[in-house]
C-alpha cells in the first residue's frame, strides 16, 4: 500500500455515497448547497450508475456526470468517483447469457438486482475494464476528483463454466500437480483420488459433504479472482493518473470470499462499510471491534500504522434481523467518532438522499424522505462542525498492547461441513475476545497472522484454527521475544490447507502450551459446564492433558470433571495460556484482564466509569484522548489537556454529557 492519501494532513473526510443518477438537477444543486451545510467534503458518485453512463453497449452519456463534479469542485467538495462495476446494465445480461452467475445447485441468475455477473467470465471483465478505461480516460485529471472507489463491495462467487476452467488454473497455480492436490485435500478419503484435472470442478452442490481442502480453496479462488478484477481497474485508472489513489470498498462478515488482509496490501487506503447487527450495547462493541480489524488491514497491508477510511455507515438506522431501528439522538455521531478514534480518516454514510423507490428505498440517508428539515439532517450538521474541529488530527498510531490475530480463511474453514459441532465461528470468537477486553477498558488490535507485532505483550489466538508453518513461526518468535500468549479451543489443530495436525490437539501449539487434548466434548447451545473458582464454559470442552502447563481453572461437573480447563505455562518470564472452552462474558472478561495485566496491558483510563469508552492516539504533537459516553448520564472522567470539540480547558476531570463524545488533546505528562 502507498501512502498518498490525499486527507493525511488535512481535514477528515466527510460525506457519503451520492446518487445523483436518480434526481433530477435542480435536486443536484439543493443537495450540493445541503452538503456545504453539513460541512461535507467528500461523496462517493457513481457506484451503481453503468446503465446511465452506457445505456447501450458502447454508447458512454457522462455530460450527467461532467456536469456533477463541475458543480462539486467549486462547492469544495471532492469526489470518490466509483467504477460502476457492481451492476451491469440489463442489457449486459442479454448479450452476454454466458457471464451471468450460476449457483452451487446450477442455477443461472438473471439481472433485476444487483451484482449479477460472474467475475471470472471474459465478457463481465472485458465489459468491466471497458467503463473503466471510458472513466479514467475522461476524469483522471479532474480537479474534484479525489480517490477512485473501484467495484461495490467485491464479494460474489459462481459455479459456471468460465468459474470452473479459471479455478482449475489456480489450482494448477497452487499446487503444481494433482499430487499435490490430492495429499493437500485428502482425497484418498472416500474415492476422490484425482487422476486428471478434469475431474476437479467447483464446489457444487453434491450427494452429502463436501470436501473440506475443495470449499476452503474456492473461497481462496475467489479472493483472489475478485482481487484480479480490482487490480486490472486499478491499472487502468493509476495509468490515467498515477497521483490518484484508488480503493474498492470492504464488505465484513465470514460469508465474503475476500482475504482482506491480502487486499490490503492492494489498496491505496483500506476501506470498510460497517453496519452494526444489533440495537442493544452490541452495536457499540461491533463498532469498535470492526474499526480495530480495519486498522488492523491497514497496518498490515502498509507494514506500519496507516490510516484507514469508514466509507459506509448509516446515519439513522441499525438494521437487526427483520427490523430497522432508529438510531438514537446522539448515537450515530458516537459511532462515527469510535470510529475515528481508531484511526478512520474520515465518516462517510450510506447514503446521502434516500431514493424514492428501489429496493433500498427506506435504507439510512442523511437527506430522508421527509427532507432535511430533520433531526438527522441536524446531527449530521453538527457531526460535520465536529469533524472540522478534529482536522489534522490523523491519523496516528492507537495505543494497544494486546493484538488478537483475524484470519479470514480460519473463519471460512470453520464453516466446513462435517466440524463436530455446527456453528464454529472464527470471527465471532475473536469478537468475543475483543468485547471481554472493550468492557475492561484494554484496548486491543486486531492483526492478521504475520503483520509485525511490535507493541503487543499480549497475543491472543481466538479459534484460530489453520496454523501455516509461517503462522507457527510468526506466534513463536513472539514469545521467544518475551510476549504472552493467550489460546483458545480449536486454534491450531489443522494446516492451512484443513489437513488435521496429527498427535494430539492443537498440533500447531501443544508444545508451546504444554498441553495435549486428546478428545473434544462439544457442548449443546443451551449447555454450560461449570468452572472451578465460579463461571461456565459454553459451546466446547475438551479432555486436556497436562505437558508441562499447570492448571488455571478446572471443570466441575459432567465427564470431564476435575480435568483441566484453563491452563497456564511459564515460558522466561511471561505467561502462555490455554482455554479450551469459552468462559461465559464475565469469566471471559476477567480471565482476559488478568492474562493482560499480568503481560503489562492495562486498561487506557483505569479511573474512566463504566459505559465509558477510551481510545488513545499518538500522534507527532502528542497523544489525544477518545471518550465516548455510552451512558444516559453525565459521567466523570479524570483528563487533563484541552477538549478539542468545545475549546475548553480540562484540569484534571472532565464531564462526558450523556451519550457524548469528548476529544482531549492531553497534557504531556
Ligand atoms: C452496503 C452496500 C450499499 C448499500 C448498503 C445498505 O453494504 O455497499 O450499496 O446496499 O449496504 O445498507
Amino acid at each position: 500500500m502507498t501512502t498518498k492519501a490525499p486527507w493525511s494532513d488535512g481535514p477528515l473526510c466527510y460525506g457519503g455515497d451520492w446518487n445523483p443518477e436518480q434526481w433530477p438537477p435542480h435536486v443536484w444543486r439543493e443537495d450540493i448547497a445541503l452538503m456545504r451545510d453539513a460541512g461535507v467534503n467528500l461523496v462517493t458518485v457513481g457506484v451503481f450508475a453503468w446503465s446511465r453512463l452506457e445505456p447501450e453497449p458502447g454508447r458512454h452519456t457522462l455530460d450527467w456526470l461532467d456536469r456533477i463534479l463541475d458543480l462539486l469542485h467549486p462547492a469544495g467538495i471532492r469526489a470518490a468517483l466509483a467504477t460502476p462495476t457492481a451492476s451491469p446494465p440489463p442489457w449486459f445480461s442479454l448479450r452476454h447469457p454466458d457471464a451471468l452467475p450460476v449457483t452451487a445447485d446450477g442455477v443461472r441468475l438473471t439481472h433485476g438486482s444487483r451484482d449479477t455477473y460472474c467475475a471470472a467470465a471474459p465478457a463481465y471483465r472485458d465489459a468491466a475494464r471497458s467503463i473503466a478505461g471510458v472513466l479514467a480516460t475522461r476524469y483522471a485529471d479532474h480537479p474534484a476528483l479525489a480517490l477512485w472507489h473501484v467495484h461495490n463491495e467485491y464479494g460474489t462467487t459462481c459455479h459456471c463454466p468460465h468459474a470452473e476452467a479459471a479455478f482449475r488454473r489456480w489450482l494448477t497455480g497452487r499446487y503444481g500437480d494433482l499430487d499435490a492436490l490430492n495429499d493437500a485435500w485428502v482425497t484418498s478419503f472416500w474415492s476422490q483420488h484425482y487422476t486428471d484435472w478434469a475431474q476437479v470442478g467447483t464446489p457444487r452442490a453434491t450427494q452429502y459433504l463436501a470436501n473440506p481442502g475443495q470449499l476452503l480453496d474456492f473461497r481462496r479462488f475467489w479472493s483472489d479472482t475478485l482481487l484480479s478484477a480490482y487490480t486490472e481497474q486499478r491499472a487502468l485508472l493509476r495509468a490515467a493518473n498515477p497521483a490518484v489513489p484508488v480503493t474498492t470498498n470492504c464488505v465484513l462478515g465470514d460469508w465474503v470470499p475476500i482475504d482482506h488482509a491480502r487486499w490490503a496490501r492492494e489498496v491505496d487506503v483500506v476501506t470498510i462499510d460497517h453496519y452494526p447487527t444489533t440495537a442493544d450495547l452490541g452495536a457499540e462493541e461491533q463498532t469498535a471491534f470492526a474499526a480495530d480489524l480495519a486498522r488492523g488491514w491497514a497496518r498490515h497491508g502498509a507494514g506500519h500504522a496507516a490510516p484507514w477510511l469508514l466509507a459506509e455507515s448509516a446515519p439513522n438506522q441499525i438494521h437487526t434481523a427483520g427490523r430497522m431501528h432508529t438510531k438514537e439522538p446522539g448515537r450515530m455521531t458516537r459511532h462515527s467518532l469510535a470510529h475515528v478514534a481508531r484511526g478512520s480518516a474520515g465518516v462517510m454514510f450510506f447514503q446521502w438522499r434516500a431514493p424514492a423507490g428501489g429496493a433500498e428505498r427506506f435504507h439510512s440517508a442523511v437527506v430522508s424522505h421527509a427532507g432535511a428539515d430533520t433531526r438527522v439532517f441536524r446531527e449530521a450538521t453538527d457531526l460535520g462542525a465536529a469533524l472540522a474541529r478534529l482536522a489534522g488530527t490523523a491519523p496516528g498510531r492507537v495505543e494497544a498492547s494486546v493484538a488478537i490475530a483475524y484470519d479470514a480463511a480460519s473463519g471460512w474453514a470453520l464453516r466446513h461441513p462435517g466440524m463436530p459441532r455446527a456453528g464454529l465461528d472464527h470471527p465471532g470468537e475473536a469478537a468475543a475476545a475483543h468485547r471481554a477486553l472493550w468492557h475492561a477498558g484494554v484496548a486491543a488490535d486486531v492483526v492478521p497472522p504475520g503483520t509485525p507485532l511490535d507493541g503487543a505483550r499480549l497475543l491472543v489466538l481466538p479459534a484460530l484454527y489453520l496454523a501455516s508453518d509461517a503462522t507457527i513461526d510468526w506466534v513463536r518468535r513472539h514469545v521467544d521475544a518475551g510476549g504472552h500468549l493467550l489460546v483458545t479451543w480449536l486454534s491450531g489443530v489443522a494446516n492451512e490447507h484443513a489437513r488435521v495436525r496429527l498427535g494430539g490437539y492443537p498440533g500447531a501449539y501443544r508444545d508451546l502450551l504444554g498441553v495435549r487434548v486428546e478428545e473434544f466434548h462439544p457442548l449443546a447451545d443451551d449447555e454450560e459446564v461449570p468452572l472451578t473458582g465460579g463461571g461456565t464454559g459454553r459451546i466446547w470442552s475438551e479432555r486436556v492433558h497436562l505437558a508441562g502447563a499447570e492448571t488455571v481453572r478446572a471443570y466441575a461437573g459432567g465427564v470431564l470433571d476435575g480435568r483441566p480447563a484453563i491452563t497456564r505455562r511459564r515460558v522466561g518470564d511471561a505467561y502462555v495460556w490455554y482455554v479450551s472452552t469459552r468462559p461465559d462474558d464475565d469469566t471471559y472478561r476477567r480471565l482476559l484482564t488478568e492474562a493482560a495485566r499480568l503481560a503489562g496491558a492495562t486498561p487506557t483510563c483505569p479511573d474512566a466509569p463504566p459505559g465509558v469508552e477510551a481510545v488513545r492516539r499518538h500522534d507527532t504533537d502528542g497523544s489525544l484522548l477518545y471518550l465516548l459516553n455510552h451512558t444516559d448520564r453525565p459521567q466523570r472522567v479524570p483528563a487533563a489537556g484541552f477538549e478539542l470539540l468545545t475549546g475548553a480547558t480540562v484540569d484534571g476531570v472532565l464531564t462526558v454529557a450523556p451519550g457524548g463524545v469528548a476529544v482531549v488533546r492531553e497534557e504531556p505528562s
